[in-house]
């Protein structure tokens, strides 16, 4: 948790939070920088690998800049994420470009910056990889995404390394694919991946996916090709509510016991893991009603600002920044939206609190704010970064004439 009291003020590092909400449009987002590096620093020195920060889960340009200074490169699944971590400063060199839908623009553009590999999902897109290469008469380094067949035992929604998920390319066809591999002229292999879903915390699964490359690391030798590289994907899980840290001692064992004295680099592509616990919604209570038995407190934050609660269900802790007496009131918080599932979490114990108070939504820096949307024509909210005494706006509150200079009203429709 980011967030301290002090003397009953809550704190973010040395920043307090009332010089915050007085100065800055709510809902906005706060992320406290000695927390993403801590967080970084131990999985870093458990795993004693490569990491490649996972963009999706925070895309900010400060974030990924911090991503930058601490030595991390880049996972990125889309021609704008790829744009966000170079504009970042990340050397092309340390960029790995997945996605299961690239398009040939997409592709030509990561060819064109010359970054470290392209990872295929297909044997379609394989094929059209190379003919790229053939029009640019160059040599395109590629890696593989395997679909391991394995059950993350997550959220089926976050779920991605199962036979029938969409990703990757199905462990059977490696040979397959060795042989037309080296059939291709324009490609390179370098490595191969995979990541079969987020939030995962049983071990005995990661356990399992490390065999299993292992095995596909085998495979390729056998049909004699090499690897340089092999990246074990992300979804370290993270604590939201009453799961049990992930045992990185544990981990760390597994990787050393089971990749000894490799020929590759090893690699992991986390997300969560890095951003989500330094992250904060700070949040405005609009209202306060009762409907039924139902005590509400209604936000300016809602499913536009969070996402998370309403398309996984998905706990995220709040808390009262202001809190007068001891007695605590079981309260549904709900946003703005309408939409019977904007619901950022329900039956959660907080003093009395009235309209004007600001709550915290807690763990929110990954998949928060890069999820938000414009629904019922609300501004993406602002972005702040903290660290010691001083705070940056990292990205501003987005203003509404903004959103609706955006649309095009065609020359029929004109008086
Ligand atoms: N690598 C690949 C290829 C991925 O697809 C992902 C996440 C990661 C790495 C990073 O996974 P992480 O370390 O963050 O678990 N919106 C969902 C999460 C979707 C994750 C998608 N892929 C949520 O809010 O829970």
């Amino acid at each position: 948790m980011i967030i301290s009291f002090k003397n009953d003020k809550p704190f973010v590092e040395g920043v307090c939070l009332d010089e915050l909400t007085t100065a800055i449009e709510t809902p906005f987002y706060l992320y406290s920088q000695k927390s993403i590096t801590d967080a970084f620093k131990k999985l870093k020195d458990s795993l004693n690998a490569k990491i490649f920060f996972s963009v999706k889960a925070n895309s900010n340009q400060a974030i990924i800049s911090l991503m930058r200074s601490l030595g991390a490169g880049a996972d990125v699944v889309s021609a704008g994420e790829l744009e966000r971590a170079l504009r970042a400063g990340i050397s092309p060199d340390k960029i790995i470009f997945e996605g299961v839908g690239k398009s040939l623009n997409d592709i030509e553009y990561a060819v064109h910056n010359n970054i470290r590999q392209i990872n295929i999902e297909s044997m379609e897109e394989l094929n059209m990889i190379n003919a790229i290469g053939q029009t640019l008469n160059k040599k395109i380094i590629i890696g593989i995404r395997l679909n391991p067949d394995i059950d993350s035992q997550t959220h089926c929604k976050i779920s991605t390394g199962r036979r029938t998920d969409k990703f990757g390319i199905a462990f059977d066809l490696l040979p397959d694919l060795c042989s037309e591999i080296k059939k291709l002229e324009q490609i390179k292999l370098n490595g191969i991946s995979c990541h079969i879903g987020s939030q995962i915390h049983n071990i005995k699964v990661f356990e399992r996916v490390f065999d299993k490359m292992k095995k596909a690391t085998e495979i390729i030798k056998e049909n004699d090709l090499s690897i340089n590289h092999l990246d074990l994907g992300g979804g370290f899980g993270v604590v939201y509510d009453d799961e049990k840290e992930l045992n990185l001692k544990e981990l760390s064992f597994l990787i050393s016991s089971i990749f000894k004295n490799t020929a590759y680099d090893i690699s992991f592509e986390p997300g969560r893991y890095l951003v989500a616990n330094a992250g904060v919604v700070i949040t405005k209570i609009l209202t306060t009603k009762r409907n039924e038995s139902v005590n509400y407190l209604i936000t300016d934050a809602g499913m536009q600002t969070l996402l998370r609660p309403a398309i996984y269900n998905a706990f995220h802790n709040i808390i009262a920044l202001t809190n007068i007496g001891s007695d605590k009131i079981e309260y549904t918080v709900a946003g703005p939206i309408c939409e019977s599932s904007d619901i950022l979490a329900k039956k959660i114990l907080l003093s009395q609190q009235q309209a004007g108070n600001y709550l915290a939504i807690c763990d929110t820096g990954a998949y928060g704010a890069v999820m938000s949307s414009n629904y019922n024509t609300k501004g993406l909210p602002a972005e702040i970064l903290v660290s010691n005494d001083s705070f940056s706006i990292i990205r501003n509150h987005e203003k509404v004439s903004n959103i609706i200079a955006r649309d095009i009203i065609p020359v029929w429709l004109k008086d």
